[in-house]
């Protein structure tokens, strides 16, 4: 099995957490986003105990909600120490919503309208990460105009192609995402925001890429942030206290992905950034990471009944699924690999070569391709791993579908988080 937490029991039905999956679809309908509370906040101690151990003090992960987010899923992140990282005033509402501090979000975006940035300044939001000039200038008045110096990290690119996929790849120069420091507009970027009255200029923000399985690329991006900062201070006289490297440690989305050692990366990266800082007589500033799959992928399982088997004579077949690029839109997006078990026949022979395809009007409504399973029958109950990252959030109502329910599970216990939608929610809105 992909993970520990995953199991086979007498009726041969997948376990989760220890929870038989055919009595969660019975239970709650199907398809299902399944999340194991008990993975997330082991993942969230794994980083939060890393960070104490080897970074400076204060150094602390934020989950990055982009990667999941509903209400329920702010009190763990509380409980486990996280800061979160939000990107619109949804993300904000609903991190509030949930209960988060809101001295703990550390607001990010390439394009904060002038609504985003007072909604976020009035709700007491703790740090912004600002992207560009024109945000720098906006910030500064709105904060004045509320008598707030308000705490800022600049985002920088450093230039590096972390080897990942291009479209999940945002460390580049060329790239919509913060200033680059190569061509000197970061420079000229850090001036600007050190001379606004009612800004607090902490440090800088990078975010490399995601998937990311080794240290190496981060501590690059280091390397290239210390040289930077040592410009900047010798420059302006500024010194940086806070570096945000951004997320990407990657996950297991099958057998043959890589186990990435979290603690052991992070203990390089901090060796890697104290060795840097005495080179160079720098005061070593506190560290951020901004983990978003790598704490609620491999928590979340999505579930899905089969409604039958199509044999296209000479080509291939398919199995088809009641849900798909709506509630999983990462094949169609990436061609994304993912581990598929037949959670109500685990112990049955996976002789049956197919497809498994959604239920949506489109071609390319696809999990995934060519893999093995037992020939299916309509009923049957089909489970897709490692979806808990980027699934609901990226989730649609394309062709009218209502979004699943979310359900989280808990020391044995399964509660509902999100409620299925409804055909009213689909016309909520419609005048
Ligand atoms: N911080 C920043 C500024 C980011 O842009 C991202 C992801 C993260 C943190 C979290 O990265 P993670 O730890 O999750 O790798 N939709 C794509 C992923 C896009 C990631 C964008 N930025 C997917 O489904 O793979």
């Amino acid at each position: 099995m992909l993970y520990e937490n995953l199991g086979i029991n007498e009726q041969g039905h997948l376990t989760i957490g220890g929870l038989d999956a055919v009595d969660l679809a019975k239970e709650f309908g199907a398809p299902l986003y399944v999340l194991d509370e008990d993975k997330v906040r082991a993942n969230c101690r794994t980083y939060v105990q890393a960070l104490a151990d080897y970074m400076p003090a204060g150094s602390y992960p934020l989950f990055a909600g982009k990667a999941l987010c509903f209400k329920g899923l702010y009190p763990v992140l509380e409980e486990e120490g996280m800061g979160a990282d939000v990107v619109s005033p949804g993300e904000i509402y609903t991190a509030l919503a949930g209960g988060f501090p809101p001295e703990r979000l550390y607001f990010h975006g390439n394009n904060k309208t002038d609504e985003d940035i007072q909604y976020a300044l009035d709700s007491g939001v703790g740090h912004f990460i600002v992207d560009n000039h024109q945000e720098l200038d906006k910030l500064d008045q709105y904060a004045g105009e509320r008598g707030i110096r308000q705490k800022v990290l600049l985002r920088v690119t450093p230039g590096i192609d972390p080897h990942t996929l291009q479209a999940i790849n945002t460390g580049r120069i060329d790239c919509q995402f913060g200033v680059p420091i190569e061509t000197g507009q970061a420079a000229r970027f850090v001036k600007a925001a050190v001379e606004k009255k009612n800004l607090d200029l902490l440090g800088f923000h990078s975010h490399i890429g995601s998937q990311i399985f080794e240290a190496e690329p981060f501590c690059d991006a280091v390397d290239i942030l210390l040289d930077f900062a040592e410009q900047i201070r010798k420059g302006l006289g500024f010194t940086v206290r806070v570096l945000n490297l951004g997320g990407g440690f990657g996950v297991r989305y099958q057998e043959s992905d890589p186990q990435v050692d979290i603690p052991g990366n992070i203990q390089a990266l901090a060796e890697h950034l104290k060795a840097g800082c005495a080179a160079k007589d720098y005061p070593v500033p506190q560290i951020l990471l901004e983990p978003g799959r790598s704490i609620v992928a491999n928590a979340g399982v999505t579930l899905y009944e089969v409604g039958g088997v199509k044999t296209i004579e000479g080509y291939r077949s398919y199995i088809t699924v009641n849900g798909g690029m709506t509630d999983n839109p990462r094949y169609a997006l990436y061609r994304s690999p993912y581990t598929v078990l037949p959670a109500s026949r685990m112990n049955d022979p996976r002789d049956f070569l197919c497809t498994v395809a959604g239920r949506c009007c489109e071609s390319g409504d696809l999990i995934q391709e060519n893999i093995q399973m037992p020939l299916a029958q309509r009923g049957d109950l089909i489970a897709v791993l490692t979806t808990g990252a980027y699934n609901f959030t990226m989730s649609s109502n394309y062709n009218r579908l209502c979004r699943p329910a979310l359900v989280m599970l808990h020391e044995g216990k399964a509660r509902l988080a999100v409620r299925r939608q409804t055909f009213e929610d689909l016309v909520a809105c419609d005048l």
